[in-house]
Parts: structure tokens; sequence; C-alpha cells
């Protein structure tokens, strides 16, 4: 979260007041309104808000039909939940190693891919845009679909296309730490009418039918699904949110390339994709140690974080996943049943060695929209001092 404050306690109070705040009413229908403009914005068909970023991946796997027997490649570093929302699928996750650009492999998901491969999630991890021309080539040449988790990446672009547009499906989350915020929240962006239906009838499936016409001309029949609703008030933060992405979006993108620009002579960064589409939240310094990396992060007035510490984002830290927990009941656990007794792999700390390395030789510093020009100088000073004091 960067900005928050009177427009969107206006926007609350004003939801508050009608005493309409289930999602589907004939008051102000914030909800409707926020898809509306979500659509617009992303260029997408459909969007659908809900509850959680995990909620939009879950409801997204569930809506390309991929279940037990399943595998589902996701990179070695990412939120744990991405590899959850696959177990919540029943299908079974198989990790693959990051790149340079700290997202994806190409080369390793090609490495990874089995008969029984169904989808690839490309994830943009701290807003860096994953190379999407390279996995959606993978993905045609091999019939996948392609779920992109653009969870900490709101807004963000790859060549000139929004992230989580760029495949059958993308996910948002709105939780506190994202780029906005709607308390919590998340949203699904797809093209594919099949995926939109069923991820609707998944995410809501006790109160679909009941409430609107949300069922109206669909050609998929009810199931049993979860409940993952939203609701008016979260929409009207998410709505006054969604009016201030892009100018967030431009001053982090400023920020980020003011410091990398002072710098750019006496440092390496961790190459980007496609760095105009970056979201700019993270300036991330490469070194040729992890002794020096973690030396950088901890110098004075750095104030910087070595992804390899940053906890559940790494694969060796998944402990339910690499234990094989995938459920509290044993018959509803993807690890154990029998659909995927031939698929599960032997996860093992050590297997993204690649990952562990770059993750550990790297050096990440927030970026803040709202940065004055003294501050960004005060750091650039700080890190000049702090790379002398490597040599
Ligand atoms: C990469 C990634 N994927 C998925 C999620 C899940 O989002 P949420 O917390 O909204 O469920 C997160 C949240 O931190 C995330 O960082």
């Amino acid at each position: 979260m960067f900005r928050i404050g009177q427009k969107e306690i206006d926007a609350v109070a004003k939801a508050i007041q009608t005493k309409s705040l289930f999602k589907v009413n004939d008051r102000l229908k914030i909800t409707e309104t926020a898809e509306a403009e979500m659509r617009e914005m992303f260029q997408t068909k459909h969007a659908m808000l809900m509850t959680s970023g995990h909620a939009a991946l879950t409801s997204a796997l569930i809506g390309m039909g991929i279940g037990p027997g399943d595998e589902v490649i996701v990179p070695a570093y990412t939120y744990i939940s991405s590899a959850m929302a696959v177990v919540a699928a029943g299908a079974i996750p198989i990790i693959a190693e990051v790149d340079e650009t700290l997202t994806i492999s190409p080369d390793d998901i090609l490495k990874k891919l089995s008969k029984h491969t169904k989808a690839i999630i490309p994830v943009h991890i701290q807003g860096f845009p994953c190379n999407m021309d390279a996995i959606r080539k993978i993905a045609k040449e091999h019939a996948l679909f392609v779920l992109e988790d653009a969870c900490q990446a709101d807004g963000g672009a790859y060549k000139g296309k929004r992230l989580g547009t760029l495949g059958d499906a993308g996910a948002l989350s709105f939780n506190y730490f994202k780029i906005i915020t709607a308390g919590e929240g998340g949203a699904l962006l797809t093209d594919d009418k099949d995926i939109f239906e069923r991820a609707l009838i998944y995410h809501d499936s006790s109160a679909v039918a009941y409430f609107g016409d949300q069922l109206k001309d669909f050609s998929t029949d009810l199931f049993c699904g979860n409940e993952y609703r939203t609701n008016e008030i979260s929409s009207a933060i998410l709505r006054a949110q969604l009016t201030q992405l892009d100018d967030i979006l431009q001053d982090l993108r400023k920020n980020k390339k003011y410091v990398m620009d002072a710098l750019a002579d006496v440092c390496s960064f961790i190459p980007s994709n496609d760095i105009l589409g970056d979201c700019g939240t993270t300036i991330a310094f490469s070194f040729d140690s992890a002794e020096k990396a973690d030396r950088f992060s901890k110098a004075n007035g750095i104030h910087g974080v070595v992804p390899i510490n940053t906890d559940k984002h790494v694969y060796r830290n998944w402990t339910p996943i690499l234990e094989k927990k995938g459920a509290f009941h044993p018959l509803m656990d993807p690890f154990k049943m029998e659909a995927n007794r031939d698929i599960v792999p032997n996860y093992t700390k050590d297997m993204c060695p690649k990952t562990l390395d770059l993750l550990s030789k790297a050096v990440y510093v927030s970026v803040d929209p709202d940065w004055s020009v003294t501050e960004m100088d005060a750091l650039i000073r700080n890190a000049k001092k702090a790379l002398e004091s490597l040599k």
C-alpha cells in the first residue's frame, strides 16, 4: 500500500450510508462498477473481484479445468500462495528455477514439462515482468494454459500490455502489502468465457445463483465450490485506489530510474524483461557474492533485503508443500490422491540451486513513490559509500 486517505474514507462512508453492502444490489452497485472499470483499464472481457489473490488464482485454475492428475509449473521464487493454489485445485505444483531476472526461467520450464503438464504460472515477483514472449511460445507449442500471478504487480506491463492480461487468465492481489489495496482483495482477469463462468460459480457457489442475474447466458451448470465473494466496502476502497494506480506506478518508476541512473556506473542491477513495464517498487542490486550482498544490505542507510531471506517466498521454506501436506483430511490431499500417484515429485530443499544462488546475491531496496529528491540523493550517497567499502 502506498497512498490511501480521504478519497477512500469518503467512498466507504458513501457505501455505508446506502446500507446495501452485499455485492449485488440496486443502489450504488459499487462492485459492478469497479469490475466494469477494471475491464476498461485492463482491456479484458472479464474482471471478477473477490476476497484475495489466492482466491483468484485458485478460481482461475478451477476455471481452466485443472485438477487431480495435472501438473502445474510454478517458479521456485514466489510467495507460497502460488503453489498452494495449485494444491487447492487438486493438482501438483512442479517447481522450476528462476533466471537472472529472478522470474521463472523459460529454459527450466522446458526441462520440467511432462505429459501431465497442464499449465504454467509465471509470477511477476516484486513487479518484475516475466519473459512472457518465451513463456507464451512454450505454452502454445505444448497446449498449456498460462495463468499469470500478477499479485505483486498490480497495473504493471509487458511490452505495453498490462500484467495479468497476457495469458489465459491473470490474478491480482489487493492485500495490505500490494501496490494498491482494499485491505484484502483480489481480481481475476480473463477473456475466456468458460474460465470466467466456472470461476464465477466456484468463487461464490452458495450465492451466485440467488442474487441478480449473474448466471444469465451461462453454459456452465452450477457446481459446489467455495465462498470468496467480495463486498461493497472493499470495492469502494478499490475503486478509489484504482484511480490512483497509474500515478503511483509513474512515481515509483520515476524514482527507481532516478536512483538507478545515478548508480549505473558503480554497480550492477538485476536485468529486466521489460524495464518500462516494471512496477518500480524495488531497486534490485546484483552482486558477485552472497557475502557482498549481505554486507551491502546491512550498510548504513540502505535498509536492504536479500531475497533469499524472504521466508515463504523461497521454495525451500514452503514447508507444507515440501512435506506434502496438501489437506487436513487425507482423502482430500492431492499429494495422496490416486490420480496423482505417478506425478508427486520428490521435493528437496536444494532442488533449485540456481535460484538459491541468485537470491542470495541480490539486494532489494524498496522504492517509495513519495520520496523527495533529498531522500533519493541521500540513498544514492549511502549506496556509493557502501559499494566503495565492498572493494
Ligand atoms: C506472488 C503472490 N501470489 C499470490 C499471493 C496471494 O495474494 P493474497 O494474499 O491476496 O491471497 C501473494 C500475496 O502476497 C503473492 O505475493
